[in-house]
């Protein structure tokens, strides 16, 4: 797929058929992804790739964890507030997709569906880990990790994969791990569902917006 193509054609898949990918697939694609910047080239991730007994107990999990309640302990925490301009555009987001899914957002037994789908990775039959050292105390880690990231979501597309990167697999990264057999000097930074996207679920017919260019760009001297 071209590249500008594939920039735009990229967007999360909330639903896919249970085909596995095959591990010789991940492997190519992790095999491009892996020449992604980083700063001083310290290429500061790992990649646990999850599937079949492994994932579906990671699934089971997460699920249980969120369905009790258990208050989430991610090994890099999410921001308790975010300014008003991206808390905006946070709830446009879910106003426009709850709605398309068939429910509202004041609807908490179908969004709580919704979180328990999200927590099983979108019924994904893969996942991807990525994962950094833990004694990094390096916040550009983070940054590099994204550019490896977009760029896994973006070879997936050239093998027909769809993905969807999401920080609710990584909320609970203690049982993961337990698991997964990964080990405790392992940060969990983000998951990535893959897998063939189920084209018919209402879900994957969402397209999110973004801001226009004007209000994003400063021209400074041009
Ligand atoms: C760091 C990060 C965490 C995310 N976590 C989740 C998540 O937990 N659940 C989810 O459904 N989507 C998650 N997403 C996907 C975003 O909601 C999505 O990228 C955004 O709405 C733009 O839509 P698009 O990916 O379809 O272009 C995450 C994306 C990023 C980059």
């Amino acid at each position: 797929m071209e590249l500008v193509e594939a920039i735009k054609a990229r967007k999360s898949i909330r639903g896919y058929k249970p085909t596995p990918v095959t591990r010789d697939i991940i492997a190519q694609i992790i095999d491009v992804a892996r020449w992604a910047p980083s700063g001083s080239n310290t290429q500061p991730w790992e990649f646990f790739v999850l599937g079949g007994e492994v994932l579906e107990k990671v699934k089971d999990v997460l699920q249980q964890k969120f369905l009790a309640g258990a208050e989430p302990n991610p090994d890099f925490s999410m921001a308790s507030s975010q300014p008003a301009l991206y808390r905006e555009r946070r709830v446009a987001l879910v106003s426009a997709l709850y709605p398309l899914l068939g429910f509202s957002r004041g609807d908490r037994e179908k969004r709580q569906e919704w979180y328990l789908k999200m927590m099983r990775a979108f019924d994904a039959p893969n996942v991807i880990l990525v994962a950094t050292e833990a004694d990094s105390n390096d916040s550009w880690a983070l940054f590099n990790i994204g550019a490896v990231t977009q760029t896994i979501a973006l070879v997936a597309l050239e093998f027909g994969l769809g993905t969807c990167i999401e920080g609710a697999l990584v909320q609970y990264p203690d049982v993961v791990r337990e698991i997964a057999g990964i080990p405790s000097s392992k940060r969990l930074v983000i998951g990535i569902a893959i897998g063939y996207p189920d084209w018919d679920l209402p879900a994957n017919q969402f397209r999110s917006p973004r801001e226009p260019l004007d209000k994003l760009v400063t021209w400074c001297g041009l």
